[in-house]
């Protein structure tokens, strides 16, 4: 907790470490209520540094002694203070021995050495090895560690950490120990310890050199049942990281850790990568496919970082997303590769686009605006953001989008043959993809350096008599805290021309040089605006830009309602296809919602073009289910805020719904086919086809319940009664959910009793109806004393109070407030918990200024009673005063 103001750390003023690690042992005696660590660290002078004190960090941990080169050391020998230790004026070589003392069982941070259901577990990154010893805990100290841990035996049977297992035996007593060694230098953040009764899956594997691994995945009792998905998406992992870069896995042993108290998704520490239970457990009983697809992408994502994050790190935390935009966009190639075909590759990009676009641009757009690669920081743990994480993978792809496949290959092959062992930049990444290739990256920097998303305006003229076409392209890019000009974006933008036929047409670009015909074309837009000039074109074409999401900007582009609807039926790009179909969505919705904030009805009824539009996409049998459930999805409430200058998010989910109202009338017939053809029967397979059908037949479900009739309600009823699986059973269970169906309570506290035990099923259960449009503020309280609940969970805090915040605007923005003093009352209660995930939650009125002035109002005075509040954690303090800044 905050006893003073808390500082802003600012990326140029790094300076690198006065003193390196080179040795690390530690001792744990764990006990719940007090662990002692005793620490061992051999440190030498940095040459690249003249300073000459040991500085290293503490945070909430007791100093029981310091002893420097076999002296203990008193309290004139260093200055300790505001989580800084520094013994000024050392010696040349240093030995430090340092002995602390933790409480695990009243650390409800999860930062740190935590219990979670009677077992320890550790989360260092970003800084939270500081809480277990005194430290230089950042991530350009780069150290080789030795583990030993001892514990209660009957208690801990299982005592893990980095590395390989050197040795292990009885203490008597009752005690056992453990001693680890890692043979790789790490920063401190991927420092792990596990202890405690689990049981495990393992299985070996041969990698590429011949040489075997042995793959083990952990869990408690009684979970068994649940591994296989997340071991063979790990052997699928280390498969493709050989083929697809040729990275092979560097250790003997690789270990996944399944743990029910976790802050996010997983955590990549050496050989010991700790997973959130959602992110590890599945079988056909309790997993959705979304669940098992989300498995797959995470033990990949953390698997990737071995590389890239492990091997390669950042120098500073100013870097982040030089691991996770790369890995982010590694396990994004990795996941559309195991689907494999070119529609499932479509269907995954255009996922990630609705996530880019539902969470990324409102943050670029918002007081919480940063760059990719930040200018300052208050606490470090609020910049684990969508920009780092998703907007950096864009920014990834953009490279492998300018220098192809094989050009994004040799630069990361250069970065892992210069960068090795070492704690590098983005710039140093950007150097070696520009050098590996032979090209200037230097206006591409700025994607690192200025927030916000790009504006690319397209204009057109075609001249017949000289057979050319012309795109012009010009770019701007708003304001953003602290960024008021920006300069020009390098910005690949892939364009394609369609004939009257719809067929692309061959492609032949002015000054490009090449006589070679070719579909897509990537124009380089690198000054704020230029013309692309293509010869050879017979007829007036359909422009396709922006092919593949080929950049994270927004495209203003005029196109009439039968151009969206040719380039809905006809792009060969089928990211484009799906585009043309939110565009022509998004233009009725918006259209009436105007109408509704003028006092009209919103009435969706005359939407002619839409409704033949997505008919025929959705009787259209040659397309891929899955592509046809994405394309029959109105683009989200939050997707259509972005679009208003004023938000009025009744009016919003009143045009939605009534829109969503209209497609179910006018196609009902083909909704009831749809259902039908795409049944899944036999046993239950989570592939991305059997997914994909699924995904549409459920979709088609949820339309059809729209209409609230008798048949609707059966439909829902039979299919949940029927299910053989989590996926089945959820959708008519939320189809039932949102409607006044007979069956509705029962249908709910059914499922509650079949899965009461399995603590993810419940998750959904509370999230499901917090997420339900019966449920108001009221019918939330209620929920929140249901036995079951509780604040100290972060999956359980998620399920039922972020699902209601984020996930229900009708219901969260009631007009009287009510939302909002819910809101601000558990991002205050969570703040006393546990700072990471308050501050999260906190994150959900950050746009208040967008919204109409009365909710404006009461959303400015529930952010200014949380910034009241005393003993704010420096997490929320940071969200809340940049919001009301
Ligand atoms: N580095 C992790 C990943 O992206 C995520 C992570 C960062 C994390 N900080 C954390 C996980 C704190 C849990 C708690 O894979
Ligand atoms: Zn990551």
């Amino acid at each position: 907790m905050r006893t003073d103001t808390p500082q802003t750390i600012y990326r140029k003023d790094y300076a690198p470490p006065a003193y390196l690690v080179e040795t690390v042992e530690m001792g744990f005696d764990l006990d719940p209520d007090l662990t002692r660590v005793a620490t061992r660290l051999t440190l030498s002078r940095n040459p690249e540094s003249d300073g000459k004190s040991v500085v290293l960090y503490g945070d909430g941990v007791q100093l029981v002694q310091l002893r420097m080169n076999g002296r203990e050391l008193t309290r004139r020998g260093y200055a300790l203070g505001n989580g800084v230790l520094e013994i000024f004026n050392a010696p040349e070589q240093v030995t430090l021995e340092i002995e602390t003392a933790i409480h695990p069982a009243l650390n409800t941070s999860l930062m740190g050495l935590y219990v979670s259901n009677g077992n320890f577990f550790t989360q260092c990154e970003a800084e939270g090895f500081r809480k277990i010893t005194f430290f230089p805990d950042r991530p350009d100290v780069m150290a080789k560690y030795k583990v030993m841990l001892r514990a209660d035996k009957k208690k801990y049977p299982v005592l893990l950490s980095n590395g390989n297992l050197i040795e292990q035996g009885d203490l008597g007593d009752g005690r056992h120990y453990a001693l680890w060694e890692d043979p790789f230098k790490k920063p401190s953040y991927l420092f792990a310890l596990v202890a405690g009764s689990l049981v495990c899956q393992e299985e070996t594997c041969t990698l590429k050199s011949g040489r075997e691994v042995l793959l083990q995945v952990w869990v408690e009792e009684g979970n068994l049942d649940k591994t296989q998905h997340a071991m063979d998406s790990l052997k699928h992992s280390i498969r493709w990281d050989e083929e697809r870069y040729g990275l092979e896995l560097d250790l003997d042993r690789f270990m996944i850790v399944a743990v029910g108290d976790f802050n996010m998704g997983a955590m990549e520490n050496k050989g010991l990568n700790i997973f959130n239970t959602k992110y590890v457990l599945a079988n056909p009983r309790i997993a959705t496919d979304a669940d098992y697809a989300g498995i797959e992408s995470v033990v990949a994502h953390e698997y990737f970082h071995n590389w890239t994050g492990n091997r390669v790190t950042c120098r500073d935390w100013f870097q982040l997303s030089l691991k996770e935009g790369l890995t982010v966009f590694r396990d994004q190639e990795f996941s559309a590769d195991m689907i494999g075909t070119d529609s499932g590759r479509a269907v995954k990009r255009i996922e990630d686009v609705r996530v880019l676009r539902q969470a990324q641009f409102p943050e670029d757009a918002g007081p919480m605006a940063h760059p990719v690669r930040p200018d300052s920081y208050v606490e470090i743990n609020n910049f684990y953001t969508v920009t780092v994480y998703e907007k950096g993978a864009e920014v990834v792809r953009m490279y492998q989008t300018l220098l192809g496949r094989d050009g994004f290959r040799k630069g990361m092959d250069l970065y892992f043959e210069r960068h090795d062992g070492h704690a590098v930049t983005c710039d140093d990444f950007r150097l070696a993809m520009a050098d590996a290739n032979g090209r200037d990256l230097s206006q591409f920097e700025l994607w690192y350096s200025q927030a916000g998303t790009p504006r690319v305006k397209v204009e057109t003229a075609y001249d017949a008599g000289q057979e050319a076409f012309e795109i012009t392209l010009s770019q701007s890019c708003a304001p953003t805290p602290g960024q008021a000009e920006k300069k020009p974006f390098h910005i690949p933008v892939a364009v394609g021309l369609l004939d009257s036929q719809g067929l692309d047409m061959p492609l032949f670009l002015d000054g490009s040089g090449s006589a070679e015909a070719f579909t897509t074309a990537v124009l380089e837009l690198t000054e704020s605006s230029q013309t692309f000039r293509f010869k050879h074109v017979k007829e007036k074409p359909v422009p396709s830009v922006l092919r593949n999401f080929s950049a994270p900007v927004h495209l203003d582009i005029d196109y009439t309602e039968a151009e969206l609807a040719f380039l809905m039926a006809h792009d060969s790009d089928a990211f484009n296809r799906w585009e043309a179909g939110q565009r022509l969505a998004m233009r009725r919705m918006l259209a009436l919602v105007k109408t509704v904030r003028e006092g009209g009805q919103a009435d969706a009824g005359a939407a002619g073009p839409l409704h033949d539009a997505f008919r025929a996409t959705l009787t259209d049998s040659r397309l891929d289910p899955a592509f046809q459930e994405f394309a029959l999805t109105l683009p989200s409430e939050t997707v259509l805020a972005e679009q208003l200058d004023v938000v009025d998010p009744h009016a919003i989910h009143a045009v939605r719904q009534a829109m969503r109202r209209s497609l179910a009338q006018a196609l009902r017939g083909e909704w009831q086919i749809a259902y039908q053809a795409n049944r899944t029967p036999g046993e239950y397979s989570p592939d991305a086809e059997s997914a994909g059908k699924r995904g549409l037949k459920n979709l088609a479900l949820a339309y059809l319940v729209e209409l609230d009739d008798d048949a609707a309600h059966r439909l829902a009823q039979t299919q949940y009664d029927n299910a053989n699986n989590m996926t089945d059973r959820i959708g008519a269970l939320a189809a039932l959910a949102n409607s006044s169906a007979p069956g509705r309570e029962q249908a709910l506290a059914r499922f509650y009793e079949d899965f009461e035990q399995e603590a993810l099923v419940v998750d959904k259960w509370f999230s499901l109806q917090a997420m339900s449009r019966k449920t108001d503020v009221a019918a939330v309280r209620e929920l929140m004393r249901h036995p079951a609940f509780t604040l100290k969970n972060p999956n359980r805090a998620r399920s039922l109070i972020f699902s209601f915040c984020n996930g229900n605007p009708s219901q969260f923005h009631a007009a009287d407030g009510s939302g909002y003093e819910f809101w601000a009352e558990q991002v205050i209660a969570l703040n006393a918990i546990n700072p990471q995930v308050a501050a999260r939650l906190a994150r959900t009125l950050d746009r208040w200024r967008k919204y109409e002035p009365a909710l404006q109002q009461k959303m400015k005075a529930a952010l200014q009673k949380v910034a009241a509040t005393r003993s704010l954690s420096k997490d929320v303090l940071e969200v809340v005063t940049k919001s009301l800044a």
